[in-house]
Protein backbone atom coordinates (compact mmCIF):
# COMPACT_ATOMS: atom_id res chain seq x y z
CA UNK A 1 0.00 0.00 0.00
CA UNK A 2 1.18 3.55 -0.77
CA UNK A 3 1.89 5.33 2.15
CA UNK A 4 0.57 9.06 2.25
CA UNK A 5 0.30 11.77 4.59
CA UNK A 6 -2.11 14.89 4.47
CA UNK A 7 -1.52 17.31 6.52
CA UNK A 8 -4.99 20.08 6.48
CA UNK A 9 -8.31 20.46 7.90
CA UNK A 10 -11.25 18.72 9.03
CA UNK A 11 -14.78 20.27 9.11
CA UNK A 12 -18.28 19.46 9.45
CA UNK A 13 -20.26 19.86 6.25
CA UNK A 14 -23.96 21.58 6.98
CA UNK A 15 -25.23 21.50 3.69
CA UNK A 16 -28.44 22.62 2.46
CA UNK A 17 -29.88 21.44 -0.93
CA UNK A 18 -31.79 24.50 -2.45
CA UNK A 19 -33.29 25.01 -6.16
CA UNK A 20 -30.82 27.90 -6.60
CA UNK A 21 -28.42 29.29 -4.80
CA UNK A 22 -30.37 32.31 -2.62
CA UNK A 23 -28.23 35.96 -3.80
CA UNK A 24 -27.75 38.70 -1.37
CA UNK A 25 -30.29 39.35 0.85
CA UNK A 26 -32.77 36.57 -0.40
CA UNK A 27 -33.94 33.86 1.54
CA UNK A 28 -34.55 30.36 0.01
CA UNK A 29 -36.24 26.82 1.33
CA UNK A 30 -33.80 24.10 1.52
CA UNK A 31 -35.81 20.56 0.12
CA UNK A 32 -33.04 18.72 2.30
CA UNK A 33 -30.30 19.28 4.43
CA UNK A 34 -27.58 16.59 5.56
CA UNK A 35 -24.49 17.25 8.36
CA UNK A 36 -21.49 15.07 7.32
CA UNK A 37 -17.55 14.78 7.38
CA UNK A 38 -15.88 17.69 4.88
CA UNK A 39 -13.00 19.52 5.31
CA UNK A 40 -10.82 19.67 2.18
CA UNK A 41 -7.75 17.90 4.46
CA UNK A 42 -10.24 14.91 5.60
CA UNK A 43 -12.13 14.51 1.93
CA UNK A 44 -8.43 14.26 0.77
CA UNK A 45 -7.71 11.85 3.22
CA UNK A 46 -10.59 9.65 3.05
CA UNK A 47 -10.73 9.69 -0.87
CA UNK A 48 -7.11 8.28 -0.96
CA UNK A 49 -7.63 6.02 1.78
CA UNK A 50 -11.09 4.25 -0.39
CA UNK A 51 -8.69 4.41 -3.48
CA UNK A 52 -6.31 1.97 -1.75
CA UNK A 53 -3.58 4.00 0.07
CA UNK A 54 -2.04 3.89 3.28
CA UNK A 55 -3.34 7.47 4.77
CA UNK A 56 -2.15 8.87 8.04
CA UNK A 57 -3.41 12.53 9.10
CA UNK A 58 -2.48 15.61 10.41
CA UNK A 59 -5.00 17.99 12.10
CA UNK A 60 -7.40 19.12 14.88
CA UNK A 61 -10.47 18.90 15.71
CA UNK A 62 -12.54 20.03 19.07
CA UNK A 63 -13.82 18.13 21.62
CA UNK A 64 -17.79 18.30 20.41
CA UNK A 65 -19.87 15.93 19.29
CA UNK A 66 -18.44 17.12 15.37
CA UNK A 67 -14.74 16.29 15.94
CA UNK A 68 -15.90 12.64 17.21
CA UNK A 69 -17.89 12.23 13.95
CA UNK A 70 -14.98 12.98 12.15
CA UNK A 71 -12.43 10.96 13.59
CA UNK A 72 -15.34 8.17 13.62
CA UNK A 73 -15.50 8.28 10.21
CA UNK A 74 -11.37 8.59 9.72
CA UNK A 75 -11.13 5.01 11.69
CA UNK A 76 -14.29 3.63 9.50
CA UNK A 77 -12.07 4.54 6.31
CA UNK A 78 -9.13 3.07 7.65
CA UNK A 79 -7.22 6.36 8.09
CA UNK A 80 -4.50 6.55 10.85
CA UNK A 81 -5.45 9.28 13.17
CA UNK A 82 -3.10 9.23 16.09
CA UNK A 83 -1.66 13.00 14.36
CA UNK A 84 -4.88 14.62 14.75
CA UNK A 85 -5.11 16.37 17.99
CA UNK A 86 -8.44 17.11 19.50
CA UNK A 87 -8.41 21.25 21.04
CA UNK A 88 -10.15 21.80 24.18
CA UNK A 89 -10.17 24.91 23.54
CA UNK A 90 -11.89 25.71 19.59
CA UNK A 91 -14.49 23.99 17.99
CA UNK A 92 -14.77 21.75 15.28
CA UNK A 93 -14.15 23.59 11.56
CA UNK A 94 -17.49 23.92 10.04
CA UNK A 95 -18.29 24.21 6.55
CA UNK A 96 -22.10 26.00 5.21
CA UNK A 97 -22.62 25.00 1.90
CA UNK A 98 -25.42 25.39 -0.40
CA UNK A 99 -25.86 22.91 -3.00
CA UNK A 100 -28.49 23.61 -6.00
CA UNK A 101 -29.74 21.78 -8.71
CA UNK A 102 -27.05 20.84 -11.44
CA UNK A 103 -24.62 20.46 -8.21
CA UNK A 104 -22.80 24.14 -8.30
CA UNK A 105 -22.24 25.06 -4.62
CA UNK A 106 -20.98 27.88 -2.36
CA UNK A 107 -19.04 27.36 1.06
CA UNK A 108 -18.32 29.37 4.15
CA UNK A 109 -16.02 27.92 6.58
CA UNK A 110 -15.78 28.54 9.75
CA UNK A 111 -12.25 27.77 10.54
CA UNK A 112 -12.30 26.71 14.32
CA UNK A 113 -9.67 24.17 15.74
CA UNK A 114 -7.94 23.68 12.36
CA UNK A 115 -6.85 27.03 13.01
CA UNK A 116 -4.48 25.77 15.94
CA UNK A 117 -3.09 22.88 13.86
CA UNK A 118 0.18 24.47 14.58
CA UNK A 119 3.83 23.86 12.99
CA UNK A 120 4.91 22.45 16.22
CA UNK A 121 1.59 19.93 15.18
CA UNK A 122 3.38 19.08 12.06
CA UNK A 123 6.91 18.70 13.69
CA UNK A 124 5.30 15.42 15.70
CA UNK A 125 4.65 13.91 12.91
CA UNK A 126 8.21 14.18 11.51
CA UNK A 127 8.58 10.34 11.84
CA UNK A 128 5.26 9.42 9.78
CA UNK A 129 6.05 12.03 6.98
CA UNK A 130 10.11 10.68 6.74
CA UNK A 131 8.58 7.38 5.85
CA UNK A 132 5.93 8.58 3.39
CA UNK A 133 5.87 8.24 -0.50
CA UNK A 134 3.47 11.46 -0.55
CA UNK A 135 2.63 14.34 1.23
CA UNK A 136 -0.88 16.47 0.29
CA UNK A 137 -1.58 19.96 1.53
CA UNK A 138 -4.15 22.41 1.12
CA UNK A 139 -4.42 25.98 2.69
CA UNK A 140 -7.27 25.34 5.35
CA UNK A 141 -5.01 25.51 7.95
CA UNK A 142 -2.22 28.31 9.50
CA UNK A 143 0.10 28.78 6.20
CA UNK A 144 3.27 28.56 8.71
CA UNK A 145 2.10 24.75 9.10
CA UNK A 146 1.20 24.07 5.47
CA UNK A 147 5.22 25.62 4.93
CA UNK A 148 6.67 23.36 7.87
CA UNK A 149 4.68 20.34 6.16
CA UNK A 150 6.28 21.09 2.87
CA UNK A 151 9.94 21.23 4.14
CA UNK A 152 10.06 18.71 5.90
CA UNK A 153 8.73 16.27 3.33
CA UNK A 154 11.28 18.24 0.95
CA UNK A 155 14.05 16.77 3.99
CA UNK A 156 12.40 13.60 3.43
CA UNK A 157 12.90 13.59 -0.48
CA UNK A 158 8.70 12.96 -0.34
CA UNK A 159 6.74 14.24 -2.85
CA UNK A 160 4.43 17.14 -2.11
CA UNK A 161 1.57 18.34 -3.63
CA UNK A 162 -0.24 21.68 -2.87
CA UNK A 163 -3.92 22.32 -3.28
CA UNK A 164 -3.96 25.91 -3.24
CA UNK A 165 -7.34 26.74 -1.42
CA UNK A 166 -8.57 28.71 -0.33
CA UNK A 167 -6.28 30.20 -2.15
CA UNK A 168 -3.65 33.42 -1.09
CA UNK A 169 -0.02 34.64 -2.11
CA UNK A 170 2.40 32.06 -1.73
CA UNK A 171 5.95 32.98 -0.89
CA UNK A 172 9.01 31.48 -3.91
CA UNK A 173 10.58 29.30 -1.07
CA UNK A 174 7.37 27.31 -0.77
CA UNK A 175 6.33 26.85 -4.37
CA UNK A 176 9.43 26.15 -5.01
CA UNK A 177 9.43 23.22 -2.22
CA UNK A 178 5.98 21.66 -4.19
CA UNK A 179 6.43 19.11 -6.78
CA UNK A 180 2.80 18.90 -8.07
CA UNK A 181 0.17 22.05 -7.58
CA UNK A 182 -2.93 21.54 -8.26
CA UNK A 183 -4.82 24.61 -8.31
CA UNK A 184 -8.56 24.82 -9.81
CA UNK A 185 -9.40 28.12 -12.28
CA UNK A 186 -9.94 30.45 -9.92
CA UNK A 187 -6.96 29.57 -7.80
CA UNK A 188 -5.12 29.55 -11.37
CA UNK A 189 -6.08 32.69 -12.07
CA UNK A 190 -5.45 34.19 -8.76
CA UNK A 191 -1.70 32.69 -8.55
CA UNK A 192 -0.76 33.38 -12.13
CA UNK A 193 -2.22 36.99 -12.34
CA UNK A 194 -4.11 36.42 -16.13
CA UNK A 195 -7.88 35.07 -17.02
CA UNK A 196 -8.51 31.67 -18.13
CA UNK A 197 -11.03 31.67 -20.98
CA UNK A 198 -9.50 28.28 -22.59
CA UNK A 199 -7.94 25.63 -22.45
CA UNK A 200 -5.26 27.32 -23.79
CA UNK A 201 -5.61 29.83 -21.34
CA UNK A 202 -5.03 27.18 -18.72
CA UNK A 203 -1.91 25.61 -20.26
CA UNK A 204 -0.52 29.20 -20.09
CA UNK A 205 -1.10 29.62 -16.71
CA UNK A 206 -0.13 26.21 -15.66
CA UNK A 207 3.01 27.40 -17.66
CA UNK A 208 3.35 30.82 -15.80
CA UNK A 209 2.98 28.53 -12.33
CA UNK A 210 5.57 26.53 -12.77
CA UNK A 211 8.34 28.87 -13.62
CA UNK A 212 6.98 30.10 -10.00
CA UNK A 213 9.05 26.97 -8.70
CA UNK A 214 6.47 23.64 -8.87
CA UNK A 215 8.19 21.40 -11.61
CA UNK A 216 4.89 19.79 -12.57
CA UNK A 217 1.26 22.20 -12.46
CA UNK A 218 -2.52 20.70 -12.97
CA UNK A 219 -5.31 22.92 -13.14
CA UNK A 220 -8.38 22.11 -12.73
CA UNK A 221 -11.45 22.85 -14.88
CA UNK A 222 -14.08 21.02 -13.35
CA UNK A 223 -16.84 19.93 -15.54
CA UNK A 224 -14.19 20.72 -18.50
CA UNK A 225 -11.47 18.68 -17.31
CA UNK A 226 -8.01 19.70 -16.31
CA UNK A 227 -4.69 20.70 -17.92
CA UNK A 228 -1.33 19.67 -17.48
CA UNK A 229 1.88 21.13 -17.88
CA UNK A 230 5.46 19.74 -16.34
CA UNK A 231 8.60 17.75 -17.67
CA UNK A 232 6.02 14.94 -19.77
CA UNK A 233 4.99 17.63 -21.66
CA UNK A 234 1.18 19.66 -21.71
CA UNK A 235 -1.80 17.58 -21.89
CA UNK A 236 -5.39 18.52 -21.78
CA UNK A 237 -7.54 15.87 -20.44
CA UNK A 238 -11.52 16.45 -21.04
CA UNK A 239 -13.71 15.51 -18.50
CA UNK A 240 -16.37 12.55 -18.25
CA UNK A 241 -20.51 13.87 -18.89
CA UNK A 242 -21.71 12.76 -16.09
CA UNK A 243 -25.26 13.82 -14.08
CA UNK A 244 -24.34 15.91 -12.01
CA UNK A 245 -25.71 16.26 -8.25
CA UNK A 246 -22.96 17.91 -5.93
CA UNK A 247 -19.89 19.34 -6.93
CA UNK A 248 -18.31 19.36 -3.28
CA UNK A 249 -15.52 17.68 -2.68
CA UNK A 250 -14.82 16.78 -6.66
CA UNK A 251 -11.62 18.64 -6.48
CA UNK A 252 -10.44 16.61 -3.67
CA UNK A 253 -11.30 13.28 -5.16
CA UNK A 254 -9.65 14.73 -7.95
CA UNK A 255 -6.26 15.44 -6.14
CA UNK A 256 -6.40 12.07 -3.88
CA UNK A 257 -6.82 10.11 -7.38
CA UNK A 258 -3.95 11.69 -8.77
CA UNK A 259 -1.33 11.14 -6.29
CA UNK A 260 -2.95 7.43 -5.84
CA UNK A 261 -2.64 6.92 -9.29
CA UNK A 262 1.00 8.83 -9.98
CA UNK A 263 2.73 7.02 -6.54
CA UNK A 264 1.51 3.52 -8.16
CA UNK A 265 3.94 4.90 -11.13
CA UNK A 266 0.68 5.27 -13.75
CA UNK A 267 1.73 7.52 -16.38
CA UNK A 268 0.44 11.19 -16.19
CA UNK A 269 -1.94 11.20 -19.20
CA UNK A 270 -3.97 7.66 -17.51
CA UNK A 271 -3.29 9.42 -14.49
CA UNK A 272 -5.26 12.51 -15.44
CA UNK A 273 -7.79 10.59 -16.81
CA UNK A 274 -8.08 8.32 -13.59
CA UNK A 275 -8.24 11.56 -11.54
CA UNK A 276 -11.27 12.88 -13.96
CA UNK A 277 -12.92 9.94 -13.91
CA UNK A 278 -13.08 10.36 -9.85
CA UNK A 279 -13.88 13.34 -9.74
CA UNK A 280 -17.07 12.90 -11.76
CA UNK A 281 -18.35 10.12 -9.68
CA UNK A 282 -18.03 11.81 -6.70
CA UNK A 283 -19.68 14.61 -8.57
CA UNK A 284 -22.60 12.63 -9.20
CA UNK A 285 -23.14 11.60 -6.05
CA UNK A 286 -24.66 13.81 -3.04
CA UNK A 287 -21.94 14.92 0.04
CA UNK A 288 -18.24 15.01 0.09
CA UNK A 289 -16.63 11.92 1.95
CA UNK A 290 -20.14 9.76 1.41
CA UNK A 291 -19.68 10.18 -2.30
CA UNK A 292 -15.96 9.36 -2.98
CA UNK A 293 -15.42 6.05 -4.86
CA UNK A 294 -13.37 2.87 -4.26
CA UNK A 295 -10.80 1.79 -6.38
CA UNK A 296 -13.36 -0.68 -7.78
CA UNK A 297 -15.67 2.01 -8.53
CA UNK A 298 -13.18 4.10 -10.39
CA UNK A 299 -11.56 0.76 -12.23
CA UNK A 300 -15.39 -0.23 -13.18
CA UNK A 301 -16.25 3.13 -14.50
CA UNK A 302 -12.93 3.38 -16.81
CA UNK A 303 -14.16 -0.16 -18.18
CA UNK A 304 -17.02 1.03 -19.29
CA UNK A 305 -16.45 4.64 -20.12
CA UNK A 306 -14.13 5.24 -22.95
CA UNK A 307 -13.14 8.51 -23.80
CA UNK A 308 -14.92 9.72 -26.98
CA UNK A 309 -17.86 6.95 -26.97
CA UNK A 310 -20.92 8.84 -27.64
CA UNK A 311 -23.17 5.91 -26.17
CA UNK A 312 -21.55 6.37 -23.18
CA UNK A 313 -20.76 8.78 -20.79
CA UNK A 314 -17.45 10.52 -21.66
CA UNK A 315 -17.46 13.75 -24.22
CA UNK A 316 -14.38 15.87 -25.44
CA UNK A 317 -15.19 19.40 -25.82
CA UNK A 318 -11.99 20.53 -26.92
CA UNK A 319 -12.22 22.26 -29.75
CA UNK A 320 -9.47 22.78 -32.51
CA UNK A 321 -8.59 26.96 -31.46
CA UNK A 322 -8.02 25.44 -28.21
CA UNK A 323 -11.58 26.85 -26.39
CA UNK A 324 -13.89 24.74 -23.92
O1 LIG B 1 -13.52 20.95 -0.84
C1 LIG B 1 -14.75 20.78 -0.22
C2 LIG B 1 -14.65 21.11 1.24
O2 LIG B 1 -14.38 22.48 1.37
C3 LIG B 1 -15.91 20.87 2.04
O3 LIG B 1 -16.01 19.55 2.52
C4 LIG B 1 -15.85 21.93 3.11
O4 LIG B 1 -15.65 21.43 4.39
C5 LIG B 1 -14.71 22.87 2.70
O5 LIG B 1 -13.57 22.69 3.44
Amino acid sequence: MIPIVVVGSLNVDLTFSVNSIPSRGETVSAKDFHVSPGGKGANQAIAAARLGADVSMVGRVGADPYGDMMLSNMHGNKVDTSHIFTDTMLKTGTAMITVEKGGTNTIAVYQGANGACLPSDVDAADDIISKASALIVQLEIPIESVERAVHLAKKHSVFTILNPAPVCELTPELLSNVDLLVPNETEAEYLAKMRIESSRDAVEAARKLRSMGPERVVVTLGAKGAVFAGPEGEIYTPSYLIDAVDSTGAGDTFLAALTVALMDQMEMSSALSYACAAGGIATSRMGAQSAFPTREDVEGFLYTNTPGRISGTVVSNRTADGSF
